[in-house]
């Protein structure tokens, strides 16, 4: 199979929400590690008047991970599929928590503009056609010194962890998600990792878009070697980035 892009990765995520929460809950760590990425924007100690962008939000699990992080903050949230944004949208948020509905390639063109004090984009960037462009665009909407955190599976590089990976979607994620109905999205989802950069490549590819002060932080658990948070800052103030 081909991996799935832009409208067809749209209609499969539109099917998948009614689903997406339960498959999420029952994945240990992934609401703690969302929120350890989110601390690791290393701004929790100035929050109030933050302006962040969720960059896929999804049914917004990351959206809540940051409002938790970053209490205060203004924390606009964007995600292509209009069914995954309409279950983020019928929970409670804090004040200042919005939902667009918009790809991550058209941000102004719904009306998504910057600056942003803080970029996070939790398990966006291996299905971007372009994660190049994408992280173009999100160093220009970020402020001198704005901090971008990447939460991804993003493999080690270990043939052990990419083994770890394939185990578990072959074990469990794809059979349920196939009794589920959405088989090609979490194929995609398998196959989009063992393509993907591994971690240290993905944090030269933020080098390379013009960021500073790139880390690969490890998360633990099943995920270890295969999820990772990587930060950086968009150059011109000099902080520090990430715990
Ligand atoms: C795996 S979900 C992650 C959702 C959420 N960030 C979380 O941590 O649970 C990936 C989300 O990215 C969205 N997405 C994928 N490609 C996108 C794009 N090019 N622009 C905007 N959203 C996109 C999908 O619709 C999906 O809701």
């Amino acid at each position: 199979m081909t991996l799935l892009r832009d409208e067809d990765l749209a209609v499969a995520f539109d099917h998948a929400s009614r689903s997406y929460d339960a498959l999420v809950a029952a994945n240990p760590g992934y609401h703690a590690h969302l929120r350890r990425s989110a601390r690791r924007l290393g701004l929790s100690d100035r929050t109030e008047g933050l302006r962040v962008l969720d960059l896929g939000c999804g049914t917004g699990a990351s959206t809540a991970a940051l409002a938790e992080a970053l209490p205060g903050a203004e924390i606009v949230a964007v995600d292509a599929s209009a069914g995954m944004l309409e279950r983020a949208a019928a929970k409670r948020w804090p004040q200042g928590v919005t939902f667009v509905q918009s790809s991550a390639e058209r941000l102004a063109q719904a009306g998504v503009r910057g600056p942003f004090d803080a970029v996070f984009a939790a398990y966006l960037f291996r299905n971007v056609a372009d994660p190049d462009a994408v992280l173009g665009a999100v160093r220009a909407a970020l402020v001198p010194g704005g901090r971008l955190a990447v939460h991804e599976y993003t493999l080690s590089g270990r043939a052990v962890d990419r083994a770890v990976w394939t185990g578990v979607c072959r074990g469990f994620v794809l059979p349920v998600a196939t009794l589920l109905g959405d088989g090609d999205l979490y194929r995609h989802l398998w196959r989009s990792v063992v393509e993907f950069d591994t971690a240290g490549d993905f944090a030269r590819r933020v080098r390379r878009a013009g960021f500073t002060d790139v880390r690969v932080l490890p998360l633990p658990g099943w995920q270890t070697g295969i999820t990772h948070t990587v930060v950086a800052r968009r150059p011109g103030e000099d902080t520090e980035v990430g715990r």
